[in-house]
C-alpha cells in the first residue's frame, strides 16, 4: 500500500528513485544494477531512470538516425551517441549475405554499447515485401497484389516471415507497412498500397501483427498521412520533377479524415504499431483556392494533436529521408518546426556532405540552448524512443540472434510466397473458359515479363528502384509454366519464333521496376541502377510498350487460345482493339520471387480467387477513378475478379 501511495504521489522519475529497491524480503542485497538495466522493472520505470541519467548530447543522439554509408568508422556512433542507423534502398554490405548484414549491424551495435550508458541502437530497413534489400531473402508480392488476395491471415503470415528474416540478418526495425490509400494510379507508389479504399487497407494491417509478433521487429505505419491522396500536377510531367509523388492533398478536411487518416486509427489503437513515418506530401484543405499547403513533417495539429493526442499513439515518429529539408526556412527553422510539430527521430543521412546527422545534432543542440525547443519536448521524444528499445528487448539482447539465419529464403517461406503470388492473381476476362489451361497443352510463351524475375519483383528489390537485371532466388512465370506443363513449351520474348500449330498462347506484358517519384506517370528519367548501364529509364506511362503490343498481336493471331498476363505495379491501359484479340486477361501485379504461383492458377492447380484492389481504367484520362465516384465507367470495377474451379475442387 505504502509503495502504491508513494508512487501515485511521486509519479514517474521521482518514484523510480524513491522506490529504489531496499533490502527485499529475501534479505539479499539491493540489486547492484540501476533500474534501467533491470529487466524486472516496468518499462516506464526503466525509461524514467535512464532518462534521468542522460545528458542533452545523449538525448539528442537518440533522436538522430544516420545512414550506414555515413559511418566509415563505428567510433562515429560512439562519439555522436547515435541512437539509430538505416539502410536506404539498396544500401547493402558487401557481400550482400545475411551473415554480412548481421556482422554489419552487430559492429554498429558494439559501438553504441561502448557509450557510457550503453544504450543499444535501432537499425531500420525497408522490408516492404520481405527483406528485399537482402539477396536470398524471400521476396513476396508487393502490397497491391496482397490487397488483391483479400486474405488478412496470409498477410499476417507474410509479416511474421518478413520479421524473422529481417531480424535474423540484424535489423530490428522495418519501415513497413505503407498504409497508403492509392487514389490516382499515376502515382509511382501505387504498388506499395493495399488498394484504393481505407477499408481494404485497414483489413490488411494484420501485417503489423505479423511483423511485431513477439516483438520480433518494430513496424512503421507510413506515410502519415495522405501520401496516396496527392493531386497530379500535369505542369510537372516531363520536367524532371515528380508530377504526383510528394505532392499536395487538395481535398476537404472531411475527405482527408475519411481517406487518409482512417487507416491510422486501427494501426495505432488495434495493432499498436510502434512507429509512424510522416509523408513528404502536404495538405491544402482550402480546396486548392489558395496554395497554403502545409507539409506533413511540420504539421503539429496532425502529428501531435491528432496522432499522439486523439489517437493516443505512444510510439515514436521517424521523419522520412531528409524530408525536413523540404520545410520552409533555414535548416534551423526546419529542425525547430519538425521537432516542435511532433517528429521524434530524424532520418538525416549523408553527413559526408554539408548536410547529415552531424549538422542535425549541432542544430538541435543550439535550438535547445536558445529555448526554441524545450527540454520537455526532447524528453518526450527520447522517452518514446527508449520505450520502443526496451520493449524490443534490445537492452537484454542487443546482438543479432542468428539461430534462424538459415531459415532465410527457406523452401517453407518460398511456399508462402508462391501461395501469395497465386492468390494475388485477378482474372479479368476468360472467354470460352480458356483458363485453366490443360496441362497437356503445348504452350507458346512470349512478352517482356514472362522470364524476368527483376521485373516481377519490382522496386525495393536489391536496389532502391529495382531493376530488370536484378536476379533473386525464385521462379519466373515461364519457370512455373515449364514446371507444370506436360506439353511442349516454346518461349520467345518477342514472339519471333514460329508458333506450333496447336499451341495455346501466354503473353506476359507490363511494366519495368521503379520506386517513388520515378514511377510517376511523366516522372523523371534516370539511369539509377548499375544495371541501367547509364541508359536513362523511359518515363513510366501506364501504357503497354510497342514490343508488348506486337507480341500480343502476333501470338493471339496464331494460337488456339490467347491469355495475356499483366505484370505491373498498377493497372495499365489495354486498348479495346487489343483486348478483343485476347481470350483471357489476368492482372498479375508484382508477384515477387515465386512466379510459379502465377502458373498454379493458370493451370488450375489453384483457383483464381483474387479481386481488384484498385479500379482498372479504360483510359489514362479517367485517372483518378475510384469506387464511389459520381461517374464511374471503368474497364473493370474495384472488387471485380472471375473465379475458376481449381483441381482442388472436383469438377
Ligand atoms: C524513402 C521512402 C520511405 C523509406 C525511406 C527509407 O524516401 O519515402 O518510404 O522508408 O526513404 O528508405
Amino acid at each position: 500500500m505504502f509503495r502504491a501511495v508513494l508512487a501515485s504521489l511521486a509519479g514517474g522519475a521521482l518514484a523510480a528513485v524513491l522506490l529504489q529497491p531496499t533490502a527485499p524480503a529475501t534479505g539479499s542485497p539491493p540489486s547492484a544494477v540501476p533500474p534501467y538495466q533491470d529487466p524486472h522493472q516496468p518499462t516506464s520505470v526503466r525509461v524514467a531512470d535512464l532518462l534521468s541519467r542522460m545528458s542533452l548530447a545523449e538525448k539528442i543522439g537518440q533522436m538522430t538516425q544516420a545512414e550506414r554509408a555515413d559511418i566509415t568508422d563505428p567510433q562515429q556512433i560512439t562519439d555522436a551517441r547515435l541512437g539509430s542507423l538505416l539502410s536506404g534502398g539498396g544500401s547493402v554490405p558487401t557481400p550482400n549475405t545475411a551473415e554480412a548484414w548481421a556482422d554489419m549491424v552487430d559492429s554498429f551495435q558494439e559501438a553504441a554499447l561502448a557509450t557510457p550508458l550503453g544504450i543499444p541502437l535501432l537499425y531500420g530497413v525497408d522490408s516492404v515485401h520481405g527483406h528485399g534489400n537482402l539477396l536470398g531473402a524471400t521476396v513476396f508480392p508487393h502490397h497491391i497484389g496482397l490487397g488483391a488476395t483479400r486474405d488478412p491471415g496470409l498477410v499476417e503470415r507474410i509479416g511474421r516471415i518478413t520479421a524473422e528474416e529481417t531480424r535474423s540478418s540484424g535489423p530490428q526495425w522495418v519501415f513497413a507497412p505503407c498504409v497508403c490509400v492509392a487514389r490516382d494510379d499515376r502515382w509511382g507508389r501505387t504498388y506499395e498500397s493495399f488498394g484504393e479504399t481505407p477499408k481494404l487497407v485497414e483489413s490488411m494491417e494484420t501485417e503489423i501483427d505479423g511483423l511485431q509478433h513477439g516483438h520480433e521487429v518494430l513496424a512503421t505505419a507510413k506515410h502519415f498521412a495522405g501520401d496516396g491522396l496527392t493531386a497530379y500536377d500535369a505542369s510537372k510531367a516531363g520536367t524532371g520533377a515528380y508530377p504526383i509523388d510528394q505532392g499536395i492533398d487538395r481535398v476537404t478536411r472531411a475527405e482527408f479524415d475519411r481517406l487518409a487518416l482512417a487507416p491510422y486509427w486501427p494501426a495505432v489503437q488495434k495493432h499498436h504499431v510502434g512507429s509512424v513515418m510522416p509523408s513528404f506530401s502536404s495538405t491544402d484543405f482550402n480546396g486548392g483556392s489558395t496554395d497554403d499547403a502545409v507539409k506533413m513533417h511540420g504539421n503539429h495539429e496532425l502529428l501531435t494533436d491528432v496522432l499522439k493526442g486523439e489517437m493516443g499513439f505512444e510510439g515514436f515518429v521517424i521523419s522520412d529521408w531528409q524530408a525536413i529539408r523540404q520545410l520552409p526556412g533555414t535548416y534551423a527553422d526546419q529542425v525547430e518546426t519538425a521537432v516542435n510539430a511532433g517528429v521524434d527521430m530524424f532520418m538525416e543521412p549523408y553527413s559526408g556532405s554539408a548536410t547529415g546527422y552531424r549538422e542535425f545534432i549541432d542544430t538541435l543542440t543550439g535550438l535547445v540552448g536558445s529555448g526554441a525547443v524545450s527540454e520537455d519536448r526532447i524528453d518526450d521524444a527520447v522517452s518514446r524512443i527508449l520505450t520502443a528499445k526496451f520493449d524490443l528487448g534490445l537492452f537484454e539482447h542487443p546482438m543479432t540472434d542468428r539461430s534462424k539465419i538459415d531459415q532465410i529464403g527457406s523452401k517453407a517461406h518460398h511456399a508462402v510466397a508462391r501461395r501469395a503470388a497465386a492468390e494475388s492473381q485477378v482474372l479479368l476476362r476468360n472467354q470460352h473458359r480458356t483458363l485453366p489451361l490443360k496441362r497437356s497443352a503445348d504452350v507458346y510463351v512470349a512478352g517482356s515479363n514472362a522470364d524476368n524475375i527483376g521485373n516481377q519483383a519490382g522496386g525495393w528489390t536489391l536496389t532502391w528502384q529495382g531493376g530488370s537485371t536484378n536476379v533473386i532466388p525464385g521462379t519466373t512465370i515461364l519457370d512455373g509454366i515449364e514446371q507444370l506443363s506436360h506439353g511442349d513449351v516454346v518461349y520467345s520474348e518477342t514472339a519471333a519464333k514460329p508458333v506450333p500449330r496447336k499451341a495455346v498462347g501466354v503473353v506476359v506484358v507490363g511494366e519495368t521496376p521503379y520506386a517513388e517519384g520515378f514511377g510517376d506517370v511523366g516522372g523523371p528519367r534516370w539511369a539509377y541502377d548499375p544495371g541501367d548501364n547509364g541508359v536513362p529509364r523511359p518515363p513510366q506511362t501506364m501504357e503497354l510498350s510497342d514490343a508488348d503490343r506486337q507480341a500480343v498481336t502476333k501470338v493471339c493471331a496464331r494460337t488456339v487460345s490467347c491469355t495475356v498476363l499483366v505484370v505491373s505495379g498498377r493497372p495499365v491501359i489495354i486498348p479495346p482493339a487489343l483486348l478483343r484479340r485476347t481470350d483471357a486477361l489476368v492482372a498479375s501485379w508484382l508477384p515477387g520471387s515465386e512466379g510459379a504461383g502465377v502458373a498454379d492458377v493458370l493451370f488450375g492447380k489453384r483457383s483464381f480467387t483474387g479481386k481488384l484492389p484498385v479500379t482498372w481504367p479504360r483510359s489514362l484520362d479517367q485517372e483518378p477513378i475510384n469506387v464511389g465516384d459520381a461517374t464511374y465507367d471503368p474497364l473493370y470495377p474495384y472488387g471485380f475478379g472471375l473465379r475458376t474451379r481449381g483441381h482442388s475442387h472436383h469438377r
